[in-house]
């Protein structure tokens, strides 16, 4: 790690990859691979980032993730047997997180599986279910699929009472939604595929709950305190004091949490339309409509940043995303140095992006973010990223493709302390 003492400092051509936080000792448990999250990060940083914290003489008692995401921090928290608070405002995100971070006895589990198996079995439909269908839904499935799937989302109602099994269940059945859909196998974003073929979904649900078993049966059960909500971080009243923050921030002209999990969202009723659910999800492109830009807001970096994209002819809508992303992400690090305890560390994971060549340089406002915010002992490490779905490559004029020969992006990301 590379200690940064003033914007001035960052050299990013100083900057080599730290083989500390690259390298993965170990494979992480299943329990972190029960459910599928985009841009989850691998569950080794938690371990790394508590080491260092500790070695740096933090005492950790309470750690927090503002965006937890699946709760990859929670999970690794409750084993180090430290107590968690973390919040996303994407209710299938915080569905992952506490059903991992949750502890089960394995025969109720499967006592509530059995029940399920003989409900659906006995189960039967009105012949004008599919017609009558949330038409997004209908969208992305198959009569038989989307009937079958009915069925067992039906029987997880009946038969499981409301509470961290049916959470359980809930989880397992959002987990299988993509495969027995339309959606295109190895695409994150939503993408029918009109050639994939239709698959059994009693048999991805019986595949599911055995990893679930073998997960649990992986684990010690280790009881600490464990709150994760579904908030908006930005807005959340109720903040703990917490001595250790580790996250990843989203990043901006990149994912729409919302859109990704829509299947999800729609089938556990969260919402009947996924698009409200992108509200206040930071780097969302759609959360700055009813927002009026005041540059003046934006530390250094984002104003030259802004001015930049201004320069090269980018959308005023995505000008005013990037700007907003940026704002939001500064009250973010003001809101973490009001959640730190005296002597507290915080932890950033995140990547630049890009538009057009134009290098949207994420880490660096987060630094300067922090700096402004009084943080200390603030450091910087780089890592290179593995084992995505799909890397994504750039062309010449900064467009995706995946074409290997063209430029990578997204390759790298920073790890980035500091305390108070
Ligand atoms: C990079 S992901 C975090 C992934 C996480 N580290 C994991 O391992 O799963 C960023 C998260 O920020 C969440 N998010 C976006 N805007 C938010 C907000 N306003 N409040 C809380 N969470 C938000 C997204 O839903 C997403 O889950």
């Amino acid at each position: 790690m590379v200690q940064i003492n003033s914007i001035k400092d960052l050299d990013y051509e100083k900057i080599d990859v730290d083989e500390e936080w690259n390298d993965c000792v170990g494979n992480e448990l299943t329990m972190h691979t029960i459910h599928a999250y985009p841009a989850k990060f691998p569950a080794f940083i938690a371990w790394k980032a508590f080491d260092y914290a500790e070695k740096e003489g933090v005492q950790i008692e309470k750690v927090s993730d503002i965006f937890c995401g699946c709760g990859t921090v929670a999970l690794e928290a409750k084993i180090r047997g430290y107590s968690f608070w973390g919040c996303d405002i994407n209710p299938v995100a915080t569905l992952i997180a506490r059903t991992k971070s949750n502890s089960y006895d394995r025969d109720k589990i499967l006592y509530f599986y059995d029940k399920i198996i003989d409900n659906v079995r006995k189960c039967e439909l009105p012949f004008d279910l599919y017609k009558n269908a949330n038409s997004r839904l209908k969208y992305w499935y198959y009569e038989i699929s989307y009937c079958n799937l009915y069925k067992l989302r039906q029987a997880i109602i009946i038969e499981v009472p409301d509470g961290k099994y049916r959470e359980a269940f809930e989880c397992i059945f959002s987990s299988i939604l993509k495969a027995c859909s339309k959606w295109l196998t190895k695409s994150i974003k939503p993408q029918v595929d009109p050639d994939k073929k239709e698959i059994d979904v009693m048999l991805q649900f019986d595949r599911q709950i055995n990893k679930f078993i073998r997960a649990l049966d992986e684990m010690e059960n280790n009881e600490t305190q464990m709150v994760i909500n579904c908030k908006n971080f930005l807005s959340e009243e109720k903040l703990p004091k917490t001595d250790l923050i580790i996250t990843s921030p989203p990043y901006v002209t990149s994912y729409e949490y919302a859109d990704l999990h829509q299947l999800s969202s729609l089938w556990l009723g969260y919402t009947d339309d996924y698009r409200k659910l992108r509200k206040g999800s930071i780097g969302s492109v759609y959360n700055s409509d009813n927002f009026t830009l005041d540059t003046q807001q934006l530390n250094d970096i984002g104003k030259k940043v802004v001015e930049k994209l201004g320069d090269i002819g980018m959308p005023s809508s995505k000008i005013k995303s990037v700007a907003r992303y940026y704002i939001d992400m500064q009250n973010a690090v003001k809101r973490c140095q009001n959640m730190l305890t005296a002597n507290g560390m915080v932890f950033f994971v995140v990547g630049d992006t890009e538009y057009k060549g134009v290098k949207i340089p994420n880490s660096k406002h987060l630094i300067e973010a922090l700096i402004d915010d009084g943080f200390r002992d603030i450091k910087i490490g780089k890592r290179t990223i593995s084992k995505r779905i799909c890397i994504p490559y750039r062309d010449e004029k900064g467009k995706f493709s995946k074409d290997k020969s063209k430029r990578k992006v997204y390759h790298e990301e920073f790890i980035i302390s500091g305390r108070l």
